[in-house]
């Protein structure tokens, strides 16, 4: 077998906290089973990047990390990719900006990721690109001379052509992408999408690209076991102890303003004013660590989530109960399912998601003889899966607080209907299948 090559701008590095995001999680599962190398940038800026990669072995996977300069940091990850290409491609045309510079700076950061990848290849290496950091990438490493198969996953959604159509080189993504062998996305909308993106870029025919739709999924065994190991752990024990008898609801997102938090939050505002039943028994956890704080969209969304915290417990919290918790550090994985686990609710709600791996951890993580409820996002790409949620639109605050109420009333018989069938559809598109489905795409050709 080929030796498996993994690109992407985040990796997760050995001894270093694992990023919050589905990328990592995926990528790391694919590689400890292939083995190989993954290439990326090591998180780190530098006055001056050193002209090899710095390379780590470890357990089969050779890590080639470079550092990026302050400028490539500022143009090409905060800039294009943070700025750009991430509000757009999540349809949140109205914190989308454009500066000819971060598309330079873009295009620079893929030429020196190409350059500095180029002399590790083997002639028969797959590579596999992933995600809309590295959309040049493959171009820049066919200008280069590579001849490997070169395979490139979006793990975001692709918008629609009306919607790419606001950025200014959107043709050139676009003929950047079609020189892939392979480009999967996580759903079947996502690469109608691109297809009409394609045939706008080429109206007299569009080149023959391979595409396919391989949707994210997770490790259901490995989820269970850690949670119900979880459950017998401190901190879960400590959490469960400090609810006493009050209903629990969860929400774990990256402080990310794609995912719906302030929304979400004034949602359950919402609830509470309109269910003073439940004033007292119910507790809403949200876990929300700190991402591209150095972002000011970012910063921005923080703060106003620490006011709507703010509003909502100044307003009804009593001498014994908080009704939102929000918390942003972040927690090892097998303690966040253990909290999953204890959940009466889990919520997810983001405005736009190309999957959402929480929503699918959370069913996972349910006890199946008393499963907890799931709100999920008509808009993230888990709810076009996972039909035994109470599916919502992020925007509708009165229906999102409905849910709430729903699911605290749905009976056990239904919560379990819902959960079984929701179990089977992660089985059968589990995380393995995702790069296995993906792998063998890749190598079938086209
Ligand atoms: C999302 C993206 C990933 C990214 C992750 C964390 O899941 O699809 O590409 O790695 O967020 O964001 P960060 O900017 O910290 O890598």
């Amino acid at each position: 077998m080929s030796r498996l090559v993994c690109v992407s701008n985040r990796i997760t590095l050995p001894r270093k906290t694992a990023a919050a995001g589905g990328l990592a999680v995926g990528v790391l599962a694919a590689m400890r089973v292939e083995g190989g190398l993954w290439f990326g940038w090591s998180g780190d800026v530098a006055a001056e990047p050193a002209a090899q990669p710095a390379i780590v072995s470890r357990d089969g996977i050779d890590y080639a990390t470079i550092d990026l300069t302050q400028t490539q940091y500022d143009r090409y990850y905060r800039g294009f990719c943070n700025t750009t290409l991430w509000p757009l491609f999540h349809y949140l045309t109205d914190r989308f900006r454009y500066d000819h510079e971060w598309h330079e700076g873009y295009r620079d950061v893929n030429r020196r990721f190409a350059e500095r990848l180029l002399p590790l290849l083997r002639p028969d290496d797959r590579i596999w690109v992933h995600d809309y950091h590295l959309i040049p990438l493959a171009r820049e490493l066919r200008a280069l001379g590579a001849r490997q198969r070169i395979g490139f996953f979006l793990h975001i959604p692709f918008p629609h052509l009306e919607v790419l159509r606001l950025l200014p080189p959107y043709a050139d993504l676009v003929r950047n992408l079609a020189q892939y062998d392979l480009i999967g996305f996580q759903t079947a909308a996502d690469e109608q999408s691109f297809h009409a993106g394609l045939a706008g870029v080429f109206p007299e025919g569009a080149p023959q690209v391979k595409t396919g739709s391989f949707p994210i999924g997770v490790d259901v065994d490995g989820v269970i076991a850690e949670a119900s190991a979880a459950m017998r752990t401190e901190p879960v024990k400590r959490m469960i102890a400090g609810l006493i008898g009050r209903r629990l609801m969860i929400g774990v997102d990256r402080l990310d303003y794609s995912k719906g938090l302030v929304e979400r939050f004034t949602a359950y505002q919402r609830f509470l004013e309109r269910h003073a039943t439940h004033r007292g028994r119910l507790i809403y956890l949200q876990i929300a660590p700190l991402s591209r704080d150095d972002i000011q969209a970012y910063a921005a969304i923080r703060e106003a989530l620490e006011q709507a915290t703010g509003r909502t417990n100044g307003r009804f919290a009593d001498t014994d109960w908080t009704p939102l918790r929000y918390l942003n550090k972040n927690f090892p994985h097998g303690t966040l399912m253990g909290f999953m686990r204890a959940a009466q609710v889990g919520i997810v709600t983001p405005l736009r998601d190309g999957m959402n791996l929480v929503a699918k951890e959370f069913v996972a993580a349910q006890d199946p003889a008393d499963p907890g409820a799931l709100i999920l996002s008509s808009l993230a790409g888990a709810a076009r899966e996972l039909d035994g949620a109470v599916i919502v639109n992020p925007y509708d605050l009165r229906g999102v607080a409905q849910a709430v109420e729903t699911s605290l009333a749905m009976p056990l018989a239904e919560r379990q209907a819902r959960h079984s069938a929701m179990l089977a559809t992660l089985r059968g598109n589990d995380l393995k299948a995702w790069y296995t489905n993906f792998l063998a795409a890749l190598s079938a050709g086209v």
